[in-house]
């Protein structure tokens, strides 16, 4: 864990831009590669079993986390201001920090309640899935920079941690949902700074294109220097209140539509793979292995085939709302181990085995393709893609809605 923190420590900077018209705040947001997971199994990485898809419609595997990705940023938490790392999660609504009282939790910068603090005295639980938190709810100062003023959060305090919680390489969680579910503890960080006035819209945007680490998040509008105008992206409209989902309308492999039984999907950032329910897995997977050197790594449960192949591969289009969006084989196929022209490229998509309501999760191969704009306000989301130029008609219109949900991590 430490060395993994070692690596893209995440650092918070932040301006107000001069010149845009609201203001805006810029967090950089770091992609953290948990490298160790990686390399735990790449030893052991000589073939691809079950080639040709043979048998593979049988197994059933539990996904682990392996070379798993997490996007994060800093905050100061209370008076002491203290800097914890978060985990930025658009699919979830609650903030949490580790207590000092927490000794199964993961981080080693943990939080001491000091005078700024103050606990309900109520006990909450956050299910993300496969790990949960628990703790008291909580209300306390958070900066977004020293100089600052800051807002009160409510967050839970957190003083126990499920083992599943290991591989956070943050030491908290921050939810980043449209809204709070009624009846449900917390506030939300980007209305709170609209409220305070520190920030010109109930809006925030995450520029998810580029792997080399440029990642960032904007408070409060979109990059007026990247994109023009509203009409450069693709718009799409939320179809629930209280998190990141849109209609899902087709789903396409190359130009073959598959029959779905999922109609929605979720933006989640805090995922690394794009998940489908299993039979909805089970179709993608048939197209993208037909007919090709294609099967899950040995000793792993990680799909995969060979990356020579990787361009034949046809890209996927989601029919989100009114706009077909692509996720191309570059964005879910990534290089994984042996030599660049016959190595082995591991698949970014993969199946729940917990209940998602049947949701589609748009996780990190979905969205490394997009910069996306969440719009509370509006409620929907706006995508612009690498490939869009301020609203030329050489590029089809690609819309992609990001949708999270509060019990996955
Ligand atoms: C937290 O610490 C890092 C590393 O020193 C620093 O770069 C970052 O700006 C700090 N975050 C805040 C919100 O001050
Ligand atoms: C695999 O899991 C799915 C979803 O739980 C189930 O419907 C299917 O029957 C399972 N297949 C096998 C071979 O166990
Ligand atoms: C941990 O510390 C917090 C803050 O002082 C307190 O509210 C909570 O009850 C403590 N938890 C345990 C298990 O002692
Ligand atoms: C990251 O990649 C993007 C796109 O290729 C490029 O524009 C940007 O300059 C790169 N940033 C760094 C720090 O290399
Ligand atoms: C470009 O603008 C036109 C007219 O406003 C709009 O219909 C079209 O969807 C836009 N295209 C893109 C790619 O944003
Ligand atoms: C929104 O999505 C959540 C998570 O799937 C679900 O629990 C809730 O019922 C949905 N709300 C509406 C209004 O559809
Ligand atoms: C962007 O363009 C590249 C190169 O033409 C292509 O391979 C990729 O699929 C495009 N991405 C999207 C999302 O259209």
């Amino acid at each position: 864990m430490a060395a993994t923190v070692m690596f893209l420590l995440g650092v918070l900077q932040l301006g107000v831009l001069p010149c845009a018209m609201a203001q805006t705040v810029r967090l950089p947001l770091k992609k953290v590669y948990l490298k160790d997971h990686k390399e735990s199994i790449e030893s052991g990485i000589e073939t691809i079993e079950e080639r040709h898809g043979r048998g593979l419609a049988e197994v059933n595997i539990t996904m682990t986390n392996i070379y798993d990705m997490q996007y994060y940023a800093s905050l100061l938490i209370g008076d002491a201001k203290l800097n914890q790392t978060f985990l930025w999660d658009t699919g979830s609504t609650l903030m949490w920090i580790p207590l000092n009282n927490c000794s199964s939790c993961p981080s080693t910068n943990k939080y001491t309640p000091a005078s700024s603090y103050s606990s309900t005295g109520t006990r909450h639980t956050i299910n993300y899935g496969s790990a949960q938190v628990e703790g008291d709810v909580a209300n306390e100062k958070v900066y977004i920079s020293s100089s600052s003023v800051p807002v009160t959060m409510e967050l839970l305090g957190v003083d126990t941690a499920s083992s599943a919680t290991q591989n956070l390489a943050a030491d908290g969680i921050i939810g980043m949902a449209p809204a709070i579910t009624e009846g449900r503890p917390g506030t939300l960080l980007v209305e709170k700074l609209y409220n305070a006035g520190i920030i010109g819209k109930n809006a925030f945007a995450i520029d998810y294109r580029w792997l080399n680490g440029t990642s960032s998040i904007l408070l409060g509008g979109y990059d007026t220097d990247l994109i023009k105008n509203d009409k450069a992206f693709d718009w799409i409209s939320l179809n629930n209140n209280t998190h990141w989902i849109v209609a899902m309308n087709t789903v396409k492999y190359g130009g073959t539509e598959l029959s779905m039984s999922s109609t929605s999907a979720i933006f989640d950032s805090s995922r690394s793979f794009t998940s489908f329910q299993y039979s909805d897995f089970m179709k993608i997977w048939n197209e993208i292995k037909d007919g090709k050197d294609c099967g899950y790594i040995t000793g792993t449960t990680v799909f995969a085939c060979y990356c020579d192949s990787v361009k034949d591969f046809k890209d996927i289009t989601f029919k989100l709302g009114e706009h077909d969006i692509k996720m191309p084989a570059s964005a879910y196929f990534e290089y994984f181990a042996g030599t660049t022209s016959n190595g082995v490229c591991s698949l970014y998509i993969n199946f729940y085995t917990v209940d998602f309501g049947g949701l589609v999760i748009l996780g990190d191969s979905f969205l490394r393709e997009y910069y996306v704009y969440h719009d509370v306000q509006g409620q929907r989301v706006g995508l612009y893609g690498k490939n869009y130029s301020a609203n030329t008609s050489a590029f089809s219109v690609l819309v992609f809605i990001m949708l999270f949900i509060s019990f996955h991590f």
